[in-house]
Order: structure tokens, then C-alpha cells, then sequence
């Protein structure tokens, strides 16, 4: 069967940075985050015994074997058929409407979208808890993308992995003026994968404990903020985390370092105007792009600022956005 699909992207408001057991991909610390509607993945997926190897197309390039991108579609494939108890390869068509690989968590909507659009092609009719489990596998991130607006992903206290899925906080309804501008820096993917950088965080970064166990707390705090909606104290408490994850990051042995002076720019910009009274507040996740989380009545005197800073290329307002859903028009 062919499906067609489309996964949102979600920025973690309080992050995750490592993971726990790297086989069932379990992080440390629970994480929350809100869905970006706008920054999408569509994805097309079929199972056929005509293919003969699994076929990946992205943005209308070919993954071949032994790339990193083809070898994670393969491996959730892997992971959709053994549920499904089926062996038929699949070609997977998928398209981008945002920066790939350069901290747009492209790969929260790519997998969320590949993981929801592939169970439905195998016939599978998994709930959205078995969904972001399944997600999981492929990105830690996407796990949450399969929530309608904000979402905890809880690190799950059992060995077997199976309590270690993402959760509605409040549906988008809950906070419609809440939005995320996406200030694009720099349009080159990341040199270090997310998955390698907290790799080594977890080797060698001498304050990883202090991370983990800090944002954990972190995260039960975000859902606390979200539900009472209190902007001031989400938007100080989602800054505060990202300072110390990129710390973590930057304390690896080599560095792992996302931030560039485009980055710098907007933070400082970011601070000034905090300063001046206004409720901004950046974050960052594995990649130089900046978001900034405001509100809706915010929007227009934000982008008039940080379109003045001459290394922002573009701005990209997200609102809170869905989780995923089927689509009629197919890629191929
Ligand atoms: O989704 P992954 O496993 O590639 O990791 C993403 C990690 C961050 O985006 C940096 C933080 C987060 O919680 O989304």
C-alpha cells in the first residue's frame, strides 16, 4: 500500500542531551517541547514486492547504502516491518519545506513522519504512544513530533525502554498566541550529528551529571509553566536550559560547539531586548539557527529587530502546530 503523510517539527523547550541506554535510545532526562506547525517533512511510502532493496529519496537526492541518512530510514523500516511481520522493501520519498540537518530538527519531522506514514503502509494501526516509541528509535526528537502542540518525553524508569514515550502537556488549542521564530543563520548541515556529539557528552563532559539531572527537573517544571501559561517564567526557565545543554556540549571532549557568530548575534540582540522589557527568549538545539520564543502580539516588533541583524538570512514564524496526518497527493 502507498501512503502519504505529513510530520511536524518541534523545538524542545527544555532539551535532551544523551542518551541512557543507546540500544533501546532511552535519554537521561525527560524533555518537553512544543510542535512547530510550518516546518514539515511530507513524506511517501510504499511496500512492494517490486523493490528489491529499500529506496530512499530526499529533497530529490539518492541515499544509497552505508549513508548515514539511507541507514536510519533503513533501520526504521527494519523496525515497522518486524512489527507488522512483513518483508517487503519500500521506497520512501520524502521532501523538506526547511533547512536540512542545520538544527531545524529536521529529522524530528522527518522521522516522526517516515515512523507514522510507513506503520500505516504496513497496516499496522498503532496508537500514538506506539508511535513516538517507534519514533524514538530513529531520533529521540521525533519521538515528541507526534504531539498535537506541547509534549513531555518522559526518560521512562523501566529497563525495557516501553515506558519512554512523549505525552500531550496542552493541545495547540491551549495556546494559540504562542510562537517560535526561527531565525535562519546559516543553511549548511551541522558538521556533528546530535547522535555522536552527546555520544562524547556522555563520555567526557565533567558537568553531564550536573545536565542531566538539572534538566530533569527542568522538564517537570515546563510542564507546570505550560499549563499555567506563565510566558515570563517558560521563557527564562526554556533559555536557561539551552545555556546549559550547549554548555554540556561545548564542555565534550573534542568540543562540540553549534554556536557561530550569527548565533551570537541574535543572542545578544535577544538579551538586549529582554533588557529593554520586551519577552523574547532564545534557544538552540544542535545547529547554529536561533528560535525565539514570544508571543503572537510580540511577532512584528521582534522580526523588525532581527531582520536589522545582518546574519540572519530569513525569520520563519511557527505557531504551535499538530501532530501527523495523512495526505491524499502522493510524492511519486
Ligand atoms: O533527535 P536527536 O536524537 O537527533 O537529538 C536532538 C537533540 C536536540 O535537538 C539538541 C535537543 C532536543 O531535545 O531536541
Amino acid at each position: 500500500m502507498k501512503v502519504s503523510g505529513i510530520a511536524n517539527a518541534n523545538i524542545a523547550l527544555t532539551k535532551y542531551w544523551g542518551k541512557k541506554n543507546p540500544e533501546l535510545k532511552t535519554p537521561y532526562n525527560s524533555s518537553t517541547s512544543v510542535t512547530l506547525e510550518g516546518l514539515q517533512t511530507t513524506t511517501t511510502v510504499e511496500f512492494d514486492e517490486k523493490y528489491t532493496e529499500d529506496i530512499f529519496i530526499l529533497d530529490g537526492d539518492e541515499y544509497k547504502t552505508g549513508e548515514g541518512e539511507y541507514d536510519n530510514v533503513h533501520e526504521q523500516l527494519d523496525l515497522i516491518r518486524a512489527k507488522a511481520g512483513i518483508e517487503q522493501k519500500a521506497k520512501v520519498v520524502s521532501k523538506n519545506d526547511f533547512p536540512t540537518a542545520a538544527g531545524f530538527a529536521s529529522s524530528a519531522s522527518g522521522l516522526a513522519a517516515l515512523t507514522f506514514v510507513a506503520a500505516k503502509a504496513a497496516g499496522l494501526d498503532s496508537s500514538v504512544e506506539e508511535l513516538s516509541k517507534i519514533s524514538r528509535m530513529g531520533s529521540g526528537s521525533a519521538s515528541r513530533s507526534l504531539i498535537d502542540g506541547f509534549a513531555i518525553w518522559h526518560k521512562g524508569e523501566q529497563e525495557d525502554g516501553e515506558d519512554s514515550f512523549a505525552e500531550q502537556i496542552a493541545p495547540v488549542e491551549h495556546w494559540p498566541e504562542f510562537r517560535i521564530l526561527g531565525c535562519v543563520i546559516s543553511k549548511e548541515a551541522k558538521k556533528v550529528k546530535s547522535r555522536a556529539g552527546m555520544k562524547q557528552s556522555v563520555a567526557t563532559s565533567p558537568i553531564f551529571e550536573q545536565w542531566y539531572t538539572n534538566a530533569e527537573k527542568d522538564a517537570q517544571k515546563m510542564v507546570e509553566l505550560v499549563k499555567a501559561k506563565d510566558f515570563e517564567e517558560l521563557g527564562n526557565l526554556a533559555q536557561n536550559n539551552c545555556i546549559l545543554m550547549h554548555a554540556c556540549a561545548m564542555t565534550t571532549r573534542p568540543p562540540v560547539i553549534y554556536w557561530t557568530d550569527g548565533t551570537m548575534q541574535v543572542i545578544h540582540r535577544v538579551l538586549e531586548l529582554q533588557d529593554e522589557g520586551m519577552k523574547a527568549y532564545f534557544t538552540i538545539d544542535g545547529g547554529p539557527q536561533v528560535k525565539v520564543i514570544c508571543l503572537e502580539e510580540d511577532v512584528p516588533k521582534l522580526k523588525d529587530e532581527l531582520t536589522k541583524l545582518n546574519m540572519v538570512h530569513e525569520i520563519i514564524e511557527c505557531k504551535p502546530g499538530h501532530g501527523p496526518r495523512v495526505i491524499e497527493e502522493h510524492l511519486f
